[in-house]
């Protein structure tokens, strides 16, 4: 596990990665640049978003009040907004909100963006769901329980969680990252030009997340698409 010092480091670089990426951050999801791994790769990382978009979509969020951690630019703020009653969508990142903002248009109006630290932040009040994607792999091991506890205290008793995060796949990333191996917990992150970041990256097993939050009150399920995603959704008890 990291020390504090390198942690708190890690967490400072990580944020100015997402800072400067914001710019080219929907490359990784569409696969371009970089990110273009092939058509066979492309084809099947689309068919893997779809089956996470369907288990999304078959949650029960319609008319609830729900809490996006870390949007980013939006790619499941613009999933969710129109379902919900309102959305709360906090992320360290200006630009990544300004992004987020230009996507969804007239539909930014049911939302409220936070500018927060997420290590920092905490509500004055429970939600009905709380969504976090591609989020859980950036938190450090020695923060992962306090995170989930965090989240309990965001929802409601009965209120829902659903996450997303990567599976540990090479051709997820660009062709110039080099994933971290078994126990490191951080990873050199490349932009367009060349600069370099250090940040976290976590990737855990299925059955780890589920006893993690089994521990805090979560009671989920967690599933794998075939290469890409690991997705998990459930409820408070
Ligand atoms: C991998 S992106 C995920 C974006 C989006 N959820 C998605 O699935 O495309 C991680 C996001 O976390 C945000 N972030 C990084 N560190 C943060 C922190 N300490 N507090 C809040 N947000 C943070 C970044 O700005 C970025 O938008």
């Amino acid at each position: 596990m990291l020390g504090n010092a390198d942690t708190a480091n890690a967490l400072l670089e990580q944020k100015d990665y997402y800072r400067a990426r914001a710019p080219e951050y929907d490359e990784w999801f569409l696969r371009l640049g970089r990110y273009d791994r092939g058509e066979d790769a492309t084809r099947r990382w689309f068919e893997q978003v779809h089956e996470v978009r369907q288990s999304l979509r078959a949650l029960s969020l319609d008319e609830k009040n729900v809490l996006e951690l870390a949007p980013g630019t939006g790619i499941w703020t613009e999933e969710l907004c129109t379902r919900v009653a309102h959305l709360t969508a906090v992320d360290s990142s200006r630009e990544m909100i300004t992004l987020n903002r230009q996507r969804l248009g007239s539909r930014a109006d049911r939302v409220t963006y936070i500018e927060a630290d997420l290590f920092e932040w905490h509500p004055t009040r429970e939600f009905d769901a709380v969504v976090f994607c591609f989020w859980i792999s950036h938190i450090p091991v020695g923060r992962i329980d306090e995170f989930l506890s965090n989240i309990v205290k965001m929802l409601r008793p009965g209120g829902t969680v659903f996450f997303l995060d990567a599976r540990k796949e090479s051709t997820s990333t660009a062709v110039d990252h080099v994933l971290p191996s078994r126990d490191e917990e951080l990873m050199t992150r490349r932009l367009d030009d060349g600069r370099e970041f250090t940040i976290i990256k976590n990737f855990w097993t299925a059955a780890a997340l589920v006893e993690k939050c089994t521990r805090v009150g979560l009671t989920v399920e967690v599933h794998e698409t075939a290469d890409y995603f690991q997705f998990g959704f459930g409820t408070r008890d």
